[in-house]
């Protein structure tokens, strides 16, 4: 693949996602000089960008220029305090993430959390908790469950004289749904320490009954990889007590939110985690989307004080699933490990009791990381 051209869509989105992009794509126009690559990167607005720039969260240009291309790296979207001002349906939440995810059937999301050694510190575990360092991948089913299972409705009630509102929200899963993913993490553990925890709620939920079967049965294709069933009560809570336990974490969409920010957190900071969401492999393309874990950060924005690290890295998640190209792949998360190596630190991962340590901006992050390409 390497030969042909890149498509890329870069959506950087609201708060701190214009800059932590920018650094992003310049290390990715290192790896293109480096490896000779040809890349085609076209930018554009989504979020609270697209709505001033084209009154729409993901506007008709944007979602085009999308199918155009083979992958989309992706900021972030979303700004609570504007939220007022306009119908949920058309918050960027919904109204392009999701719409994106749906769109593109991405219903696979891999979430890899590792705390480096050096940055033990940010992990608000104690030492003994962490082992030799934490490294585990959750598997997040992403197009189905309460988030898009229908009904999903507020309505209006009259009971007697009384009357008030009902929400309802539907969690649906389909075999197939749930086969596609649970492949999805056995492969990815075959690579990894062969270990899949699954997580449901079977002691309660019809889905988590029909998701464990599922599950259980997938397995059978991958002998070599073993297979441990969770509920996710106690998954949240074997995450904090010995995280060392889990290798590949498969959960569906609501557990997996949920349970991928409680790893994320023992990683030290959001600031450092990437994220590929994919759809299915046809021939040689699977298309992605890739986008940092933490949010819009409004708080910081504009401020030079972000973690590019996150952004970067999902630029590595997309040439490896995308484009196939390991090595390029690698030479990034490798100039990640350099500047960290080298003592860099944004505030978030900035620990004052370590004399080697060098605070520095988002830019000069992103700097040091092209430098060590
Ligand atoms: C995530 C986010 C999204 C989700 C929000 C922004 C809709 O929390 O990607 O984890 O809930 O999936
Ligand atoms: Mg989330």
């Amino acid at each position: 693949m390497s030969s042909a051209t890149l498509k890329i869509a870069a959506l950087a989105g609201d708060g701190i996602g214009p800059e932590v992009m920018r650094e992003a794509i310049k290390v990715l126009r290192a790896v293109e000089q480096k490896f000779a690559l040809s890349i085609t990167l076209t930018e554009a607005p989504v979020g609270w960008a697209g709505i001033d720039a084209a009154g729409q969260a993901l506007p008709e240009a944007t979602l085009k220029l999308c199918r155009q291309s083979d992958a989309i790296l992706f900021g972030s979207v979303g700004l609570p305090d504007r939220d007022p001002t306009i119908p949920k349906e058309q918050r960027p939440e919904r109204a392009a993430l999701l719409r994106l995810r749906k769109e593109f059937s991405l219903f696979a999301n891999l979430r890899p959390v590792q705390l480096p050694k050096a940055l033990a510190y940010a992990c608000p575990l104690r030492p003994e908790r962490q082992g030799d360092g934490l490294d585990l991948l959750v598997v997040r089913e992403l197009t189905g469950g309460m988030y898009f299972g229908q009904p999903k409705l507020t309505e209006e009630i009259t009971d007697g004289t009384r009357h008030f509102r009902r929400a309802i929200d539907t969690m649906v899963y389909s075999e197939p749904e749930i086969e596609r993913i649970a492949h999805v993490a056995f492969q990815a553990a075959q690579w990894r320490r062969k270990k899949v925890t699954s997580i449901d709620k079977a002691n309660v939920l019809e889905n988590g009954v029909l998701w464990r079967e599922v599950v259980t049965r997938v397995a059978k294709d991958y002998p070599a990889v073993a297979l441990e069933h969770m509920f996710v009560d106690n998954a949240a809570m074997q995450l904090v007590l010995r995280p060392t336990q889990f290798d590949v974490v498969l959960c569906e969409n609501l557990f997996g939110d949920i349970l991928s920010d409680e790893a994320a957190a023992l990683a030290g900071s959001l600031g450092m985690l990437p994220s590929a969401s994919l759809g299915a492999t046809t021939g040689e393309q699977t298309f992605g989307l890739y986008e940092p874990a933490g949010g819009t950060a409004p708080d910081i924005a504009g401020k030079n004080l972000a973690n590019p690290i996150a952004q970067i890295l999902s630029s590595a998640l997309l040439l490896r699933y995308s484009f196939k190209l390991e090595a390029a792949a690698r030479a990034i998360e490798g100039a990640v490990s350099a500047a960290i190596a080298q003592g860099l630190r944004t505030g978030d991962i900035y620990n004052p009791a370590d004399p080697a340590a060098k605070k520095v901006g988002t830019q000069e992050m992103g700097d040091a990381i092209e430098a060590a390409i």
